[in-house]
């Protein structure tokens, strides 16, 4: 069940959707993974506005189209590199900004990994697909499109005060 749960299919973010993850990731800096980099686009957009980009892919031929696609655009790996790996069984407590545009099944385990991983300061941005129980800071779109921003500290802070409270 819990495997069923985190299976995440392939399905590009629409442009609507990469702008809105751009527009949350406005003022920021430093270490970003993507959760799931298919064939890259997030991370494409995310490293041309500055981020040193991880895209965390389980899929091969995605993973060879991304890197390619780097090396045709003459990336360095250094602002862009692609990892044939699975995200869930990867320690993200060295970035400070986190995409992930997964399934409405992930999110909450997805929710708890980052709890524990991410240090404070940290950000998420979730494409279509929000985080049961957190708080956003921000929301852009609608529908399809829509996209959530949270700070990791903030969202810490109140489901402390929600659990004290109960
Ligand atoms: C909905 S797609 C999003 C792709 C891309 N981030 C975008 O926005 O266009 C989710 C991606 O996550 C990948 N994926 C699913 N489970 C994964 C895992 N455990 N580790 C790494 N990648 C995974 C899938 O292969 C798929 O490419």
């Amino acid at each position: 069940m819990f495997l069923l749960l985190k299976k995440v299919p392939y399905l590009p973010s629409s442009k609507e959707q990469t702008v809105n993850v751009m527009k949350h990731l406005s003022g920021r800096s430093g270490r970003l993974a993507d959760l799931g980099s298919g064939d890259g686009r997030l991370v494409f957009a995310a490293s041309s506005a500055g981020f040193q980009c991880t895209g965390f892919e389980i899929n091969s031929i995605l993973v060879a189209y991304a890197r390619a696609k780097a090396q045709w655009t003459g990336l360095p790996s250094s602002q862009a590199n692609f990892v044939k790996t699975d995200f869930w069984k990867t320690d993200l407590s060295s970035y400070n900004n986190v995409t992930a545009f997964l399934a409405p099944g992930a999110m909450d385990v997805l929710g708890d990994k980052l709890l524990k991983e991410l240090p404070d300061g940290a950000f998420l941005v979730s494409c279509r697909f929000p985080v049961p129980h957190w708080t956003p800071q921000s929301s852009i779109g609608s529908g399809l499109d829509q996209t959530w921003a949270y700070d990791i500290s903030a969202v810490r802070a109140s489901l402390k005060k929600s659990t004290e409270s109960t």
